[in-house]
């Protein structure tokens, strides 16, 4: 049987990056074959298509991608090609649809939240750019969803995942390609590899953490075996169901072990982590972290150093809430830079436009225009190119940087878990006094505009409104409010705190002290502590 009725779920509405549920629910009976055909209806089907499949590891992910490959077969898909084991990293996924000219392509995860069979699972439609389905096509996923009354999967066997071939599946083809080998390919014409051998060469040591996900047969891959990094440089490097219990999130909370590490007495030169499905990255160096919109920073000023931006960026991009250093960057070079709204499809328009090369998120994410994801080994890479050639150490490259461009002190605090009409009352008021803010002084801090974000993509000309609060300081300092879009319980209130600091005084201070006053400005102005009742916030990075 061919045709099998179904009825529709409650809830299928793709978020930020897919629909993203907790793995029992996905492994109900109909559950992704309801929305997997939602996809390919929403498509205009996938007769004849060519498609990549793919996905971090996590538990549920081989079964779903037999489930999903019998579907394509009886939908009429020519080709499917997947990643031997079902693994793609995220940034692999879109370099392979890229560079295989496919049509689109699915990938199995749901990032950095941790999996297992009680944890989360996760499936995003990528389009033939690479990137992130728009927000009309994940609507007409939704709709689709709604009205559902049948799939299409083939009653065979499932398909040998365990090496790379091809095999019929019904009419189509199954390509089993390995999973690695392209995209370390494409890193290997972005990047001198000969100079990064020597770095490691001349005894650079440095320490991967790929949280027991996606990127450790890459990183194990390019580093150990292309650069020839010591045995043993990657750790965690195995990709398991349920990422050994860890969870997959690389910044100082969850990958305190390696924060550990390089913070210790014995700590390598370089460290480095990546998240679920390898979009992001942290950065550290012996003593030193690097926060993500320093990086983004860094490497939009030292870009040119790297082979595959050898004649320079098109324009860099980053998101609201990304610090502002960044900018002074972009200025200085003479480039363009956009200030988009959270979440890096915003990317893609500006991207396949021609107008920027270079992109990053205070999320820990940076990538550029090679793919249409950010890309953790990417960026990773990028700092090592960086190195190679500065022959500095980390800390070395930031006090530079700072000593030049000035310090974007930066420290972002959530508050977890609010009740909904508390979050929302209370940036309804501070929206409403944003005009009289104006002028405004506290803790010897000005305030010179006040506003709530709205976007204009400049590519196609769509609006995305309410897209968080700046509060500017005179001076080039600010603070940003704005509610979570992937939180799963009540609210999530961000404050995103940045202090301006031109130097040459005052450049090396702890985030914390350097930001009090921004804090205890904040708290005059919006009354986070008054009207949540809480003490403050729950998790600080
Ligand atoms: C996902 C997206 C990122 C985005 C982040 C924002 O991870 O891939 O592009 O920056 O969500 O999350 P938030 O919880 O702040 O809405
Ligand atoms: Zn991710």
């Amino acid at each position: 049987m061919t045709i099998h009725p179904t009825t529709p779920f409650e809830g299928q509405k793709p978020g930020t990056s897919g629909l993203r549920k907790k793995t029992p629910v996905f492994m109900q009976p109909n559950f992704l074959e309801n929305f997997v055909q939602s996809t390919f209806d929403a498509i205009g089907g996938v007769e004849g298509k060519t498609l990549v499949l793919g996905g971090d590891g996590r538990y549920f992910g081989a079964a779903a991608a037999q489930t999903i490959l019998k579907m394509a077969a009886a939908n009429g898909a020519a080709r499917v090609i997947v990643g031997q084991g079902a693994w793609l990293s995220t940034p692999a996924a879109s370099n392979m649809i890229r560079a295989r000219k496919s049509d689109g392509g699915l990938i199995l995860s749901a990032s950095h939240n941790p999996g297992g069979p009680n944890a989360d699972f996760g499936v995003k439609y990528n389009s033939a750019n690479g990137g992130p389905a728009p927000e009309a096509v994940t609507d007409a996923i939704f709709a689709r969803t709604r009205t559902i009354t049948e799939f299409r999967k083939l009653d065979v066997a499932d398909a040998d995942l365990s090496r790379p071939g091809e095999q019929p599946m019904g009419a189509m083809v199954v390509e089993v390609v390995d999973p690695v080998a392209a995209y370390a390919d494409l890193m290997e014409t972005l990047f001198d590899f000969k100079a990064l051998r020597g770095l490691f060469h001349g005894g650079f040591t440095m320490r991967m953490d790929s949280m027991c996900a996606i990127t450790g047969p890459y990183a194990k891959e390019i580093f150990e075996h292309r650069l020839g990094a010591a045995p043993g440089t990657v750790v965690h490097g195995t990709p398991l169901p349920d990422f050994g219990g860890m969870h997959p999130d690389p910044n100082p909370t969850w990958a305190h072990e390696l924060m550990d590490e390089l913070m210790g007495r014995e700590a390598p030169d370089f460290g480095a982590a990546s998240d679920g499905d390898g979009d992001r990255n942290m950065i550290l160096g012996r003593g030193v972290y690097v926060s993500p919109s320093d990086s983004l920073a860094v490497i939009a000023a030292n870009a040119t150093l790297v082979p595959g931006y050898a004649d320079g960026l098109k324009g860099v991009a980053r998101s609201m809430p990304t610090s502002t250093a960044v900018d002074r960057v972009a200025q200085a070079l003479g480039l363009d830079c956009y200030e988009t709204p959270t979440g890096w499809k915003f990317f893609g328009n500006l991207m396949d436009a021609g107008r920027v090369s270079l992109c990053g998120e205070e999320s820990f994410g940076t990538g550029s225009d090679h793919v249409r994801e950010k890309d953790g080994l990417w960026a990773i890479l990028m700092w090592l190119n960086i190195i190679a050639v500065r022959g500095q150490s980390v800390a070395e490259i930031m006090a530079e940087h700072f000593a030049r461009y000035g310090r974007n002190y930066y420290s972002r605090h959530d508050y977890e878990a609010l009740p909904t009409e508390v979050a929302t009352a209370m940036l309804d008021a501070l929206r409403a006094r944003l005009d009289a803010l104006k002028g405004m002084s506290s803790q010897g801090l000005v305030v010179e505009s006040a506003d709530e974000f709205c976007y204009t993509d400049p590519v196609d000309g769509s609006v995305s409104a309410h897209q968080g609060f700046r509060i500017l300081f005179e001076g080039g300092s600010r603070v940003v409010l704005r509610l979570s879009g992937t939180g799963t319980e009540g609210a999530t209130l961000r404050v995103y705190l940045e202090r301006y600091v031109a130097g040459p005084e005052g450049l090396s201070e702890d985030p914390q002290a350097a930001l009090a006053p921004i804090i205890a400005a904040t708290e005059e102005i919006v009354g986070i502590k008054a009207r949540t009742g809480r003490p403050g916030p729950n998790v600080i990075s």
